[in-house]
């Protein structure tokens, strides 16, 4: 029989994402699951395993409910401390918490500074003397990037491989539903795009084919000199083929604006202004 929830009066979140599992969560959590089980504490909590958390930093993590207590760096004795806290004396244990609601700010002792995204001048071998931005190449930008662009804006241009060039005046829809490929589809072209994560776990099972078009690689190229074309997206796979070019006319600013303030987190106003 499934768990009475209804019974349930804490509830505790486990993160078994990558990070938390290779800092050993997986111990915190054995030991965890058994002290309910054997302080008869069972009936009462409810034991949940989460993806990742989104603070690998403070791997492994917990969420204690209800509060919205965070918990960090977990280990087997801090998960008994934490679950007699919560279940037998209704407290948390102040100590080991990174959030909870009140707080005004996180205390984790391994913040990681976001290293901000910077255009280096470059002679590149296509473009010339330019400002190149190794950008992200992940699902969670590539796939708002071009629904953005084929969804809201035209007026731009694609290359494909053998220097096939669509210039997009229509808008076109964008799917993400598979779990590699994106497909865009419309009147003036329809074509996917390999951008879902392939993890080491799954690297044996995934067909070549699919790794030959996954995007690995994507690079911003800013081009103030030219009248044309103020910037390109070029993306590649892992081993360096190229996959396609977005080209974003001089006159398309709202597009060239969306690149860098949304898919590359620069404040505009700022690096507008800065000398390369
Ligand atoms: S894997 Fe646990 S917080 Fe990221």
């Amino acid at each position: 029989m499934g768990k009475n929830v209804a019974k349930a009066k804490t509830t505790f979140l486990f993160c078994d994402g990558g990070s938390c599992k290779k800092a050993n969560g997986e111990m915190a959590v054995r030991e965890a699951r058994a002290h309910l089980r054997n302080e008869e504490l069972w009936d009462d909590t409810h034991t949940i395993r989460t993806r990742c958390n989104g603070r690998c930093e403070d791997a492994p993590t917990w969420i204690v409910e209800p509060g919205n207590f965070w918990y960090k760096n977990l280990t087997p004795e801090k998960a008994i401390e934490i679950v007699d806290g919560h279940t037998k004396n209704n407290q948390s244990i102040p100590e080991y918490l990174l959030f909870q609601d009140g707080w005004k700010n996180m205390v984790s002792d391994n913040e990681r500074s976001l290293k901000p995204v910077v255009f280096n001048r470059k002679t590149d071998s296509e473009y010339g003397n330019v400002l190149v931005s190794r950008s992200s190449a992940s699902d969670q930008y590539l796939y708002p990037l071009f629904k953005k662009l084929f969804e809201h804006f035209t007026g731009f241009r694609i290359t494909f491989p053998n220097n096939v060039e669509i210039m997009i005046s229509k808008k076109h829809q964008v799917e993400y539903t598979d779990v590699f490929d994106m497909i865009v589809s419309g009147e003036e072209t329809n074509f996917k795009l390999a951008i879902g994560p392939i993890t080491k776990v799954m690297e044996k099972d995934v067909a070549q084919e699919i790794k030959d078009r996954k995007v690995g690689v994507a690079e911003v190229i800013w081009d103030r000199e030219n009248s044309e074309y103020i910037g390109y997206l070029r993306l590649k796979n892992r081993k360096g083929k190229f996959l396609m070019t977005i080209s974003i006319p001089k006159s398309n600013n709202d597009a060239w604006n969306y690149f860098l303030s949304i898919y590359l987190n620069m404040d505009i106003n700022k690096v507008m202004n800065l000398e390369f």
